[in-house]
């Protein structure tokens, strides 16, 4: 079984690679650029953009793990109708696997209303697939808001919390699904604690031993509300195992 994964550079994929590295799978990367660590795997160039070399990149596939994703740059183009051009390449296959995000039709962001857009083409289009939501990554949480102090101060929305999971583990549960089949939306995948990003940081500035201080804002508008309410969270779905904590600490070794 000749498995592809798309956004074979970006993190879900670079942690697939490196899950599927020790496995005994038959699998094909793609993305624009190659991935610095494809390992023993053939890696064909595409873009979902402009089509370019999606027709050798689904060439004898019957799964796809469908990691690529442009959250900030022609966002509609590549992550809705760039999976629609790409869906109608995809007639044969056996199984796509969408990774999708916890709570995107509860927050006012455009990126979570592209995503949703993406999982209705999916469930209209009659392919056999399975959406799993996950929660943050602690990687892009860390990076995006915890990874630049100002004058030793982390200036942060102190109150919005996150369910950060390791990315490796959800690269782990969706290997796992290879093997189960189609399960249209499945349970979500979140990670093991819910917290505040004050409290992400506070543990940052303990597991680093740094001075540094936090200074929390407030922010206004239902982007920032809806975070605050733990939108993007899933208490009954609490199943990565790796804390933000181990992550942070294993960042040192
Ligand atoms: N990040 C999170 O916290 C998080 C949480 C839950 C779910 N997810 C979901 O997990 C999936 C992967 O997210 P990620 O954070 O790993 O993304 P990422 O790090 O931004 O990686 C995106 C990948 O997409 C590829 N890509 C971008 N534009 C492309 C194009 N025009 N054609 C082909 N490939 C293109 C990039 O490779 P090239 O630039 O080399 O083409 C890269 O490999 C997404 O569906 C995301 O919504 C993410």
């Amino acid at each position: 079984m000749k498995i592809l994964i798309t956004g074979s550079t970006g993190m879900l994929g670079t942690a697939l690679i490196n899950q599927l590295t020790n496995l005994n799978f038959d699998v094909k990367l793609t993305s624009r650029r190659k991935p610095v660590t494809p390992g023993q795997f053939e890696w064909v160039y595409s873009d979902l953009l402009t089509g370019d070399g999606l027709e050798e990149a689904v060439k004898d596939v019957e799964v796809v793990i469908h990691a690529a994703t442009s959250p900030l740059k022609k966002s509609r183009l590549i992550d809705v109708s760039g999976l629609e051009r790409f869906l109608t390449k995809l007639e044969d296959i056996k199984h796509f696997i969408y990774p999708s995000i916890v709570g995107i039709e509860d927050i006012p962001f455009k990126y979570y209303k592209l995503k949703c857009e993406a999982e209705d083409l999916l469930k209209n289009s009659s392919i056999p697939y399975t959406i799993v939501r996950a929660t943050q990554f602690h990687d892009f949480v860390d990076h995006l808001l915890l990874s630049k102090p100002l004058f030793k101060r982390y200036i942060i929305p102190g109150s919005i919390k996150f369910q950060s999971v390791d990315v490796g583990d959800f690269a782990k549960h969706l290997i796992e699904l290879i093997e189960k089949g189609p399960q249209g939306r499945t349970d979500d995948f979140g990670g093991p604690e819910i917290m505040s990003l004050r409290e992400m940081a506070k543990l940052k500035i303990h597991v680093n031993n740094v001075p540094n201080k936090i200074v929390s804002i407030s922010l206004p508008g239902k982007l920032y509300k809806s975070l605050v309410n733990g939108k993007n969270t899933n208490k009954l779905r609490q199943v990565g195992k790796l804390t933000f904590e181990e992550y942070l600490s294993r960042k040192l070794e």
